[in-house]
């Protein structure tokens, strides 16, 4: 095969080169496109922000950045935001039970839980 027919970089036939960068602009602009909409489905309309303030309480058991050292706490960080939101709802209205936990949510309103869900789910698994 001749150097010219390597088919990448500099080497290939212009018209391979224009259309592997309409690819790439297409590409990026269709994940681009995408993205918030994705990321809106994935997530809840929470403050991460506000949401570490409210989780102080919570890190007595689930950890300070939301990774439990006891076995019986589950670790939050890097969890699914909805499924947190969702999670915390059910303990909140006595759907799901956990006696030690029911004390520390009851009082929450739906913006606290998609705040702490957005605070939960933006740390790391791995600290
Ligand atoms: C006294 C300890 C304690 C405190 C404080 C506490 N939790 Fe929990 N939490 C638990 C335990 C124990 C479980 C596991 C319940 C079970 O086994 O079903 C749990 C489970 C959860 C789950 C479900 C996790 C999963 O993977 O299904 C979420 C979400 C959660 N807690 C959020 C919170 C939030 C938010 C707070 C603070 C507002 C909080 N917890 C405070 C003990 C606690």
């Amino acid at each position: 095969m001749r150097k010219s027919e390597a088919g990448s970089g500099r080497c290939r036939p212009w018209n391979r080169r224009v259309f592997g960068r309409i690819a790439i602009a297409a590409l990026a602009a269709a994940t681009l496109a995408f993205l918030p909409v994705v990321t809106v489905a994935q997530g809840v309309a929470g403050d991460a922000a506000a949401g570490k303030a409210k989780a102080a309480v919570c890190a007595a058991c689930h950890g300070p950045v939301g990774v439990s050292v006891n076995p019986a706490w589950p670790s939050l960080a890097g969890q699914q935001p909805v499924y947190l939101a969702k999670q915390i709802r059910l303990f909140r209205d006595g759907v799901r039970v956990e006696p030690t936990m029911q004390p520390f949510v009851q009082n929450l309103s739906d913006q606290d839980i998609d705040d702490i869900a957005a605070y939960y789910a933006g740390l790391s698994p791995c600290p």
